[in-house]
């Protein structure tokens, strides 16, 4: 029957944007798409300590973040007067407090901005390296990685980024010039408390013996039990929150807070010092930029490997009219499965830090793009080892999407690196170290967390940023703002991202069922398909093994937050149900 399927389903043509091809198979065998399989059953979920909101319609102005805290702060702000980026600043020291697996000040991310004229840039506040890093720091004396020495306590972390990153983007775009106005609603949720929701609980229950063993003292997260609804109170994160309200970058970078980051590295066997804390700075970026099929991509550009990769992928899949090849037919995720696999082994060779490594501008030409999709063959998944990059001549995240009541927008994407981050909390302080530095490659073909490859061009070097896949992203179409895109998930973000895309153009999905519907990845290694339950309708499962891939069956991919912008104008905005992520508009 399987082998029937497969005789019917090659003998169609593949479909390719204007043209069919002579090889290769359509799914019109397959006509019954499983599009709503995850899609919301009505908008407007709640929980009982929150009013959270997946999916909304607005007029003027939205924010969807991962906590509903955090979006109304966001929202407020913006009805007071603040723009985009006076929201997003907002909502990036509030997530630090009521999300603090993820929100952070002792972390970094990307932001992407575009303003309502079709100014755009992004905003690279990624964590460094200390100037004491070196490339063996993780490894043994037999040259092996000690993994845990880049993912949990001092030594895992990158020198912070968040705090420099947040007073560039103030100075150059807030219309509301009132920082204090933006930093004060984190002060006043760290010193009060919040009520945590059952997940945040969860969380921090399964965490306690990381916390217990990665810190030199109790810490605001220490409970025995935590309930959805206890407060979570965070007093010494309250007194940074208002140093930095009151002396902006000084106010973390040097001082007091300064202090107890410097004597927790002392204490802790971290080799994060004065110097490094007073050098950082975060960077202003040339955004990467695509037009697929129509549409403006514009995405962050390394230390970040998200612009890139993505658009890799889109180029890789442009000339193929996916919407009659079908929404996770067997040959749609074939054929995004072969993309990923060549733009993420692009990824492990030629992407790292810009400010270190060149990274060769050909990797986004569409003809280099078209070159490596030459032996993609409709009928066969290739195996990653036979899939090398291109010869050139060289598990906590948090995203949050906002348009104000000008048209201004905001994706920005935050993270600690893995969830809680190193676990260790700055002593005085009260915030999370990231353990970031497990984004670098600590030895060439060694995994990562994500599973992830590196080689040279991610090798850890003094004051280097660490290779991200953060893929913050907004679209644009006809030169107006059609859609801010991102979501937390390793190595899983890029694909994430690249799926919403496709479903918005390619499958005409409005926000909520182009973020709600379940997702696959491949990363070229692992050579595996991962996917969530049911991403893929059994009958094209089959399909796809008999052509050579494999499966590997996950729980929730990615916590993605979209808004679209309709034909009508309207604002359209979901937030992930995988999480307690909310969306709100007026
Ligand atoms: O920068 C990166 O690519 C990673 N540190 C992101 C980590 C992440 O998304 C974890 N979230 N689930």
């Amino acid at each position: 029957m399987i082998f029937q399927n497969i005789i019917s389903l090659l003998s169609k043509p593949y479909k390719m944007q204007n043209k069919y091809i002579s090889i290769g198979f359509s799914n019109i065998l397959y006509l019954i798409i499983i599009l709503n399989l995850f899609a919301c059953k009505q908008s407007g979920d709640q929980n009982a300590i929150y009013n959270i909101s997946k999916s909304v319609t607005a007029d003027s102005a939205m924010v969807a973040s991962a906590h509903p805290l955090a979006t109304s702060v966001g929202l407020d702000i913006i009805r007071q007067g603040g723009n985009a980026i006076d929201a997003a600043i907002a909502v990036q020291f509030a997530l630090a407090v009521c999300y603090p697996g993820a929100g952070n000040i002792g972390g970094g991310g990307f932001l992407v901005y575009r303003s309502k004229d079709g100014e755009i840039s992004t905003l690279d506040y990624r964590e460094k390296a200390s100037s004491f890093a070196t490339a063996d720091m993780y490894l043994d004396s037999l040259g092996n990685p000690i993994t845990d020495k880049s993912l949990y306590g001092h030594l895992a972390a990158g020198v912070p980024g968040t705090v420099d990153g947040m007073v560039k983007a103030f100075e150059k775009y807030s219309k509301l010039k009132d920082w204090k106005k933006l930093v004060q609603p984190a002060i006043d949720m760290a010193e009060n408390g919040f009520k945590i929701t059952e997940r945040e609980a969860e969380n921090l229950n399964e965490d306690q013996p990381l916390f217990i063993k990665y810190n030199l003292a109790p810490t605001a997260f220490h409970k025995d039990k935590w309930n959805a609804g206890d407060l979570l109170i965070q007093k010494e994160l309250a007194q940074t929150l208002a140093a930095i309200r009151d002396k902006g970058r000084s106010g973390f970078y040097e001082g007091n807070v300064a202090d107890h980051i410097v004597n927790e590295m002392k204490a802790g066997g971290g080799i994060i010092t004065y110097d490094d804390l007073k050098a950082y700075q975060a960077v202003w970026r040339s955004p990467v930029t695509t037009m697929y099929k129509g549409n403006k991509i514009i995405s962050m550009p390394p230390p970040s490997s998200g612009g890139i990769v993505l658009i890799q992928l889109l180029k890789m899949v442009e000339p193929y009219d996916l919407r009659s090849i079908k929404f996770q037919s067997a040959a749609t995720v074939h054929l995004m499965v072969e993309a990923e696999r060549r733009a993420f082994a692009d990824r492990a060779k030629h992407l790292g830090d810009p400010d270190f490594y060149k990274v060769p501008s050909v990797l986004t030409d569409s003809s280099y793009i078209q070159r490596r999709m030459v032996n993609f063959n409709p009928r066969v998944a290739n195996k990653s080892d036979s899939i090398s990059y291109g010869m050139i001549e060289s598990e906590e995240t948090t995203h949050f999407s906002i348009v104000d009541t000008e048209g201004n927008a905001v994706s920005l994407t935050t993270t600690l690196n893995g969830g809680y981050g190193a676990y260790t909390v700055v002593r005085g302080a009260g915030f999370l170290l990231n353990n970031e530095m497990d984004d670098f490659s600590v030895k060439p073909g060694t995994p990562n967390m994500y599973g992830l490859v590196g080689a040279e061009a991610n090798k850890i070097e003094p004051n280097k940023r660490m290779l991200s896949s953060m893929t913050p992203t907004i679209i644009e179409k006809d030169g107006k703002l059609k859609m801010v895109v991102g979501t937390p998930g390793g190595s899983t973000i890029i694909t994430s991202v690249f799926q919403a895309v496709v479903n918005v153009i390619d499958f005409d999905m409005d926000a909520d069922k182009a973020i709600q519907s379940p997702r696959f990845h491949h990363q070229w290694l692992p050579d595996v398909i991962i996917t969530e339950k049911d991403a893929i309708p059994l009958s094209e499962r089959k399909l796809l093994e008999i052509i050579g891939h494999t499966f590997k069956d996950r729980n929730a991919i990615g916590r993605m937050e979209a808004i679209v912008i309709t034909n009508q104008g309207k604002l359209q905005g979901a937030a992930d149900r995988r999480g307690d992520d909310d969306v709100k508009g007026f």
